[in-house]
């Protein structure tokens, strides 16, 4: 009897959801690495073309062990369409463009990736866009910086680097009243622990290079969300501008879905231990992590989050301590990515947000004494003993 992969649970959609297989029968999914399709006839050609016969036509469209990735991704999130593209970046510039034109408004929360930052602030005023910047926590501040003419909203939540919460479902209220669509970047909670659409955002996007991957070794990225919206904002721009993510991409990507619960799961149960000896160790101003009960917004966590995920940031005090740190780590690597099985940190202000003017980064609270610690899938005991040790050079 056939089943309905929306009965299935979370493990079972990540295993086998959006499975095309080939007429071989192939059990791990097939690789089609071909940028174009033959068709039968000009005819055939010509009915493909207009839509009337459905099938592959060129990969900056579609490519089938893309559509597999993309079909999985979008049953994990309960999401009715998703379209991958070719980095992150690529995902958060599609998606606001796709939604905004010269005149129109768009709100912000301030904290953010350095790139999100600069397509918000620096990129789309040059097209008329204008943007502004609110504390992303204050419910207030959203509702105040409505205008006539705000066409979305953009939030990262859990955002990058020192986990600003903010309540998804209540600026979902806020966006809809004004006529906005609410744009959310859930890397850092993932899919597995979060879940925008729900709480009422419009379009969910994805650095498919972080957890997704997990492994090192690809960028990818995606959009999500309804599949009026996304087809009537993002059909053409993804067509004719070409953010494409190549199906060898694709492919890493699908398979990284297969593992991303078992491995998202164990990051957490490492980064709470981690967390509990750096809280714990005196070099330490301050610490922040979704799963400890002082974080500012958690009781925003509670309502949103169903786990705390593998990043936490802390405080050493000043440039020189953290970079101490980060020189005296013997297993965990300095580097700015985040969700890998390695554990990785990095010092945000002269890396992953040097690019964001130093009073904005004062504004969000990154002082240069922070931290940004991704944990991996290591022995949590070799985690906390090198950890512990760099702290105590600190
Ligand atoms: C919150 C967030 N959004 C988007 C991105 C961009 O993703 P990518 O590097 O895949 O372009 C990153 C990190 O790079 C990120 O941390």
């Amino acid at each position: 009897m056939a089943e309905d992969p929306k009965d299935w649970d979370v493990e079972t959609r990540l295993v086998r959801g959006g499975m095309a297989r080939s007429p071989h029968g192939e059990i791990s999914e097939a690789l089609f690495l071909t940028q174009s399709f033959a068709y039968e006839s000009a005819g055939a050609a010509d009915r493909r073309f207009s839509g009337e016969e459905p099938g592959f036509i060129y990969q900056r469209f579609a490519n089938p062990t893309t559509q597999m990735f993309e079909d999985r991704l979008a049953l994990l999130e309960g999401a009715e369409m998703c379209k991958a593209t070719a980095s992150g970046m690529s995902a958060v510039h599609a998606a606001l463009t796709g939604l905004l034109r010269a005149g129109d408004h768009l709100i912000s929360g301030r904290a953010l990736f350095g790139s999100c930052r600069w397509i918000i602030a620096e990129w789309l005023p040059r097209f008329g866009v204008e943007t502004t910047l609110v504390d992303a926590t204050d419910i207030d501040a959203w509702r105040a910086a409505v205008r006539p003419n705000t066409k979305a909203f953009f939030l990262e939540s859990p955002a990058n680097p020192l986990l600003e919460v903010a309540p998804i479902g209540a600026i979902a209220e806020v966006a809809h009243a004004a006529g906005a669509k609410l744009v959310v970047d859930n890397v850092f909670a993932t899919p597995i622990f979060q879940k925008p659409l729900v709480l009422g955002a419009d379009i969910v996007v994805y650095s498919a290079t972080k957890h997704i991957d997990g492994q090192g070794r690809v960028l990818g990225g995606a959009i999500l969300g309804g599949a009026e919206l996304m087809q009537e904002s993002y059909r053409d721009l993804l067509r004719h501008t070409g953010p494409a993510l190549s199906p060898f991409n694709s492919w890493v990507l699908l398979k990284g879905l297969e593992t991303l619960d078992l491995r998202v799961r164990r990051q957490t149960d490492n980064a709470a231990k981690v967390a509990e000896a750096v809280g714990a160790h005196g070099k330490v101003k301050k610490i922040i992590y979704c799963g400890r009960r002082d974080h500012p917004q958690a009781a925003v966590i509670a309502n949103q989050m169903t786990g705390a995920g593998n990043v936490l940031a802390f405080d050493l005090g000043s440039q020189e301590a953290a970079w101490r740190f980060l020189d005296a780590l013997a297993i965990v690597d300095i580097s700015n990515n985040l969700g890998d099985a390695k554990s990785l940190a990095t010092h945000p202000s002269t890396t992953t947000h040097r690019s964001m003017p130093e009073e904005e980064r004062l504004k969000i609270g990154l002082t240069p004494g922070w931290v940004r610690m991704s944990v991996g899938l290591e022995s949590p005991r070799d985690l906390v003993r090198d950890v512990s040790r760099a702290l105590d050079a600190a």
